[in-house]
Parts: C-alpha cells; structure tokens; sequence
C-alpha cells in the first residue's frame, strides 16, 4: 500500500476549512493507504502561541481528528513531538539546504512580513516539514493548495542529501491535493483560518455554527432582498455545495438569482446542514473528551509506531553519512 503522511497544527478545534481541504481526504484515504497523520506541535511554536493553552490544543486536535473519522487502528495517529527523529532529521537536513530556497516560501515571506523579529524557526518552518514526510518515506502528501511549495521543497531537499550521501534513500514524495480546493473564510477573505477568526468549528453546537454563518459576507450585489445575486459570486452558495444535497444546491442558485430568497434563509439552510453534516462528530467528541485516559493511550500507541518506522530510516541516515554509531555498553 502507498504510505502517505500529512500533518496539521494543533490549533484547537478543527474547522471546516481543514475538514474540507485536508481532514475529509485524510479520512477516505485510510482504506487504501498506509497512512500518518501527525499533530505538528514542533510547527506551531514557530508563532506566537499561548504555552498555557498548547497542550489542551493538542488533545483538542486530536479529539477532532478521530472525532472526524480518522481510525488511529488504521492511521498511525501522533504528535510530532513525542518522535524525537523529527527534529534530529530536520537539522541534518538543514545542512543541505540554502537559504535561499527558504527564504523565496511564499508562506514565510507572508508570516514573517508580521514580525518586528524573524525567528530562525520560522525560515526552516519547511526543513522540518521535510523532515516529517521523508522519515517515513511517505510516496504522497495529501494537503491544501497552499503547501504545495513546502512540498516541492521537500523533494529538493530529498535529492540533495540523496546526492550527497545515499542514492534513491529517500523518495521524492508528492503532493496531493484534495477535490475541496481553497475554502474560503466567513469573512470572505482569502483563507479560512482560526488565527484569522472567519472560521466555523466543527464541534461547535448548532446554536454556534448559526451565529457564524448568519454574519457570512455573501455577494455583495444583493444589497436588499429584492436585489437578484450571483450564486458563483458568493461565499455561502460555495460553502452550500459541500454540506447540502445536490438538489438544493440547485435551488439555492435558483432562488439567489431570482431573489426567490434573502441571503438569510440561504444562510438558515447552510446552517441546518452544517450542523447535521457534523452531528455525528460532535457525539464522538464528547465521548473521546469523556475519557482522557484512554485518549492519551492512543496517542503513545500512535507515536511508538511512528517511532519504529522513524527510528529505522535515522539507523540509515546516521550511517550514509559517516556519524559514530553508539554501541550497547558504551
Ligand atoms: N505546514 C502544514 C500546514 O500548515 C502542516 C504540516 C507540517 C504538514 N508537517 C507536515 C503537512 C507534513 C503535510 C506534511 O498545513
């Protein structure tokens, strides 16, 4: 079977930017697929982040994960940190990579344009990514559109240390890019993301998910109900084609073209639909959050079979490159 590996941040709670782009693909690819998905907690330190609140984070993540179909009995669920070879690989593969390959990411050169000081963690952001994928030698890398560059990094970096040390070690990994292209934010902009506070959470209660969906940006052209709309022009008719049955996708465009509708009944009718489609998840939750314990097992299950696979290719990296291997009773 094809191993893949993908990795998220632990942000919280998921929402359904991630679920779209990345989560929903991650969970159909398990049957076929070897598959590792890891909590990159390393990744979001390179950020302001709030120590006090990381670990519950992590926990919530992974609560979302499985909540949201991810089976840790057929992916090795773990996070990044609790699989030492992580960062070890990642500053062996800082020593074969330039700078400038870093500093042209779109992705810090947007992250760091915040910054009155550009930490060093957050230019080799994309070393460690590397690091993630290729310690298992995963063939694909399913993610968002906006990691394709960080993937294609990685594959640079696998042929240079494949120049310098060891032929076809490892494999040059390839991206794969889910159906749910870009989802945009509530807000309309670019990116739904929780840092940018456009974002509906999966697990939030019906209730909840409506007070964000009622504040969407819609096609600005439908001022008053009166006035028809673009359903292609419009944030919420996208969102309707991933939560609502065909059907009603139709008739949504219908009504938003003839002002059949006000934007809030679309929006009533997203909203329903949203919170129906996660329904199930949100039980799950609550029953994963019920027992910590057991969550915590899955978790070291998850990251002693990471530990195998990685321990086994750093055996290898270590010994290409000529490093004193340490002896039992040294
Ligand atoms: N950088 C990725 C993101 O922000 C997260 C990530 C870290 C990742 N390591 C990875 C994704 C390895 C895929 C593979 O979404």
């Amino acid at each position: 079977m094809p191993r893949i590996f993908s990795g998220i941040q632990p942000s919280g709670e998921l929402h359904i930017g991630n679920y779209l782009g990345a989560v929903k693909n991650w969970v159909e690819l398990q049957h076929q697929h070897q598959c590792f998905i890891c909590i990159v907690d390393h990744h979001a330190i390179t950020q302001p982040y709030e120590p006090d609140a990381f670990e519950q984070r992590t926990l919530d993540m992974a609560v979302g994960l499985i909540a949201a179909g991810i089976d840790p009995d057929k992916c090795v669920l773990f996070v990044q940190s609790h699989v030492a070879a992580h960062t070890e690989l990642a500053w062996i593969f800082n020593a074969v990579t330039p700078i400038g390959y870093l500093e042209r990411m779109t992705q810090f050169k947007d992250k760091s344009q915040h910054q009155e000081s550009v930490l060093a963690g957050l230019l080799n952001y994309p070393v460690l990514q590397a690091a993630d994928v290729l310690l298992y030698k995963a063939d694909l890398v399913p993610i968002g559109e906006d990691q394709i560059q960080h993937v294609e990094l990685m594959r640079e970096i696998a042929r240079k240390w494949n120049a310098k040390y060891c032929r076809d070690f490892f494999p040059e990994p390839q991206a794969k890019i889910g159906t749910a292209k870009r989802i945009r934010g509530l807000d309309g902009q670019a990116k739904m993301s929780k840092s940018l506070g456009n974002t509906v959470a999966m697990l939030d209660e019906p209730d909840e998910i409506w007070e964000h969906i009622r504040m969407a940006q819609t096609d600005p052209a439908r001022v008053t109900r009166k006035d028809p709309g673009t359903p292609e022009k419009c944030n919420v008719y996208a969102l309707h084609q991933h939560f609502s049955a065909p059907s009603m996708v139709d008739e949504v465009a219908d009504k938003c073209r003839g002002a059949a509708w006000g934007c809030v009944d679309c929006k009533r009718v997203l909203a329903d639909n949203v919170a129906q489609t996660f329904s199930p998840m949100r039980e799950r939750a609550k029953q994963l959050q019920d027992d910590p314990k057991a969550l915590g097992d899955t978790l070291a299950t998850g990251a002693a079979r990471a530990r195998e696979v990685a321990d086994e290719t750093m055996a290898g990296v270590r010994e290409h490159m000529g490093y004193l291997i340490q002896h039992a009773g040294y």
